[in-house]
């Protein structure tokens, strides 16, 4: 406490609320101090340091709020150094289950596509990752009960959860805890489950495991939008949901089903992610748009519901994704890399613009 003396350190504690008052939580609105977003006041001579509590530690506009805050402290007296921390408190959405929450799960959060091969599970996994390389607690359910991806994807194949006082023990890969369907069932069976079977297996995957405490829980639907994607969502306490599609496959119709399915259950739409978007030419540099492009920012205008972002079409995400590392580990700047963390925090921002609203 004494290190908010004023007369001490000649700045005003008072004069440096009121400037971070003047600050705006640029998605959810209200200013940062009447959000109660600012923890740990501090001055000591001319040192002002504060942490910013954010909704999701994959805030996409961390940056700016650290130089709104920085640029409003340094104006007041006496300011000489402004040390600006982060930490996250992750929400739930107020009222949110009426079926049983997952406990220690905040947010489960389903990517669909209108239809398959749009490159659904590569999205999913590599958001997921994403999330944890920010620094959140993730988990990825695969709950594509056609064909599941998650084995390979994240190079889990043959390997099967233990068991422990009768719930599963997710397996860990790239920052993630995983189950999937596939670590239970041989690829040939999936195909002949039907869909109150399906809906109380994704039950036990969802209840019965031990996933700890997780900020996100990412689940991969099966393509399309039928029956069983409606019982598996319905299954799910879910948060909100993600629908990928390609440029060329924003046939509105696909969208549109997914965009209704989702209505139909209350659940928020957190955006739609244009996968295969364009080709970055490796030697050249220059863009191509094979599939057209831009047919899901059109979507989100028509439909209403935002626009989370684009993922190009590129070598190492499809060979990332068959030796089970996904893109986003790749450590060198790459742009692909890049654009997955972009989406992934958009859809972090989304889901605590939902949790917050
Ligand atoms: N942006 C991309 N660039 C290059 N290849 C990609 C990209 N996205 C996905 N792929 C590749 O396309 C194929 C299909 O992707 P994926 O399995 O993720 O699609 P899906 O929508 O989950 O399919 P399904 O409907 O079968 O579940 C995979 O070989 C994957 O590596
Ligand atoms: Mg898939």
């Amino acid at each position: 406490m004494n290190l908010f003396s004023r007369r001490s350190s000649g700045v005003s504690e008072e004069l440096v609320w009121q400037a971070l008052s003047t600050v705006q939580e640029p998605e959810l609105g209200g200013d940062l101090v009447s959000r109660k977003m600012i923890k740990d006041l501090k001055i000591e001579g001319g040192r002002v340091g504060f942490t910013v509590e954010l909704t999701t530690p994959a805030c996409p506009l961390k940056d700016q709020i650290e130089n709104e805050t920085r640029a409003a402290v340094m104006k007041v007296a006496g300011v000489q150094e402004v040390v600006v921390g982060f930490s996250a408190n992750v929400k739930q959405r107020p009222g949110l289950f009426d079926k049983a929450g997952i406990p220690g799960v905040t947010h489960v959060i389903a990517v669909a596509s209108g239809k398959g091969g749009v490159g659904k599970s590569t999205v999913a996994t590599n958001l997921a990752v994403a999330l944890a390389q920010d620094g959140a607690r993730v988990g990825l359910l695969d709950a594509d009960v056609y064909g599941p991806s998650a084995p390979i994807m994240l190079g889990l194949k043959g390997k099967q959860p233990m068991v422990q006082d009768g719930k599963m023990v997710p397996l860990e890969a790239h920052g993630l805890k995983v189950i999937s369907i596939g670590f239970m069932v041989p690829e040939s069976q999936a195909l002949i489950f039907r869909g109150p079977i399906i809906s109380s297996m994704l039950r036990q995957f969802l209840y019965d495991t031990l996933w700890g405490d997780l900020d996100y829980l990412v689940v991969d639907l099966p393509p399309g939008t039928g029956d069983i994607q409606l019982t598996l969502a319905q299954a799910i306490p879910l948060s909100g949901s993600v629908i990928v599609t390609t440029p060329q496959d924003v046939a509105l119709a696909d969208v549109t089903r997914g965009i209704e399915m989702f209505k139909k259950l209350s659940v928020p739409i957190l955006g739609l992610i244009e996968n295969m978007s364009f080709f970055r030419c490796p030697h050249c540099g220059e863009r191509s748009e094979i599939f057209s492009h831009g047919g899901a920012v059109k979507a989100s205008k028509q439909f209403d519901v935002p626009f989370l972002g684009e993922i190009p079409l590129s070598l190492a995400i499809r060979e990332g994704g068959d030796v089970g590392e996904p893109a986003v580990t790749k450590t060198q700047p790459e742009a692909f890399a890049e654009s997955f963390r972009d989406v992934a925090r958009n859809l972090a921002g989304r889901v605590s613009v939902e949790a917050y609203a």
